[in-house]
């Protein structure tokens, strides 16, 4: 065990949930086309093994925003777009793919933006929802788990643009422990390898 990270969720739950939920969004979408909205960076794991328990013909797009400031909360939510969908998504069924909704400011302002073009629905899949930040109250059709108020990382998901290799998801006691060049990499894998410990 690391004293720096503990495992929340294995590699082999992440994959059971995320064969469940594209399972239930065949059914949910059956006989329609859904457009697979993606906000880079973080999502790109959880889209890759998603959208292939999907058995539609959809497709994918990608979106990069960034806050205006720090963090979401101090931009309030407001985002610039560094990089727009390719595609139209008018008259289109949306379906948002996230990583992780945290306060929800971010999706919240993603969600008017989207709206604006006229789709003809928007739905939101996240693989973590950290509910007991929430600020606005956001619509989540899909979630794959409730995640608790801690610092995560691993699938997709960052500090300092490193650790989203890591397999499996894992809780950080304290952040300043991963350094800002992933300087506890090894200690962080090694930890994502262990199953949760019994009780937790
Ligand atoms: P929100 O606007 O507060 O919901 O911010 C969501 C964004 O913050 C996510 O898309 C992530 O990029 C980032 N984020 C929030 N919580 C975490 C975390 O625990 N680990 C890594 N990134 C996080
Ligand atoms: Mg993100």
């Amino acid at each position: 065990m690391s004293d720096i990270a503990t495992v929340l969720f294995t590699e082999k739950e992440i994959r059971q949930r995320v064969r469940e939920l594209g399972e239930e969004i065949t059914g949910d979408y059956a006989g329609r086309f859904p457009v697979l909205v993606t906000v880079l960076k973080g999502a790109v794991l959880f889209l890759a093994d998603l959208f292939r328990e999907v058995d539609l013909p959809l497709r994918v797009d990608f979106m990069s925003i960034s806050p205006y400031g720090r963090d979401s909360e101090e931009a309030g939510g407001v985002v610039r777009i560094m990089k727009d969908l390719d595609q139209d998504i008018g008259g289109e069924h949306v379906l948002v793919v996230e990583d992780i909704v945290d306060t929800g400011l971010t999706l919240s302002y993603l969600l008017t933006t989207l709206w604006a073009r006229q789709p003809l629905s928007i739905e939101v899949c996240t693989l973590l929802d950290k509910s007991v930040r929430r600020i606005p109250n956001v619509d989540i059709r899909y979630r794959g788990f409730d995640c608790p108020d801690e610092f995560v990382v691993g699938y997709g998901l960052d500090h300092a643009e490193r650790y989203r290799n890591i397999p499996a998801i894992l809780a950080v006691e304290d952040r300043s422990d991963l350094g800002e060049r992933g300087e506890a990499f090894d200690d962080v894998m090694a930890a994502s390898a262990t199953e949760r410990p019994v009780g937790s």
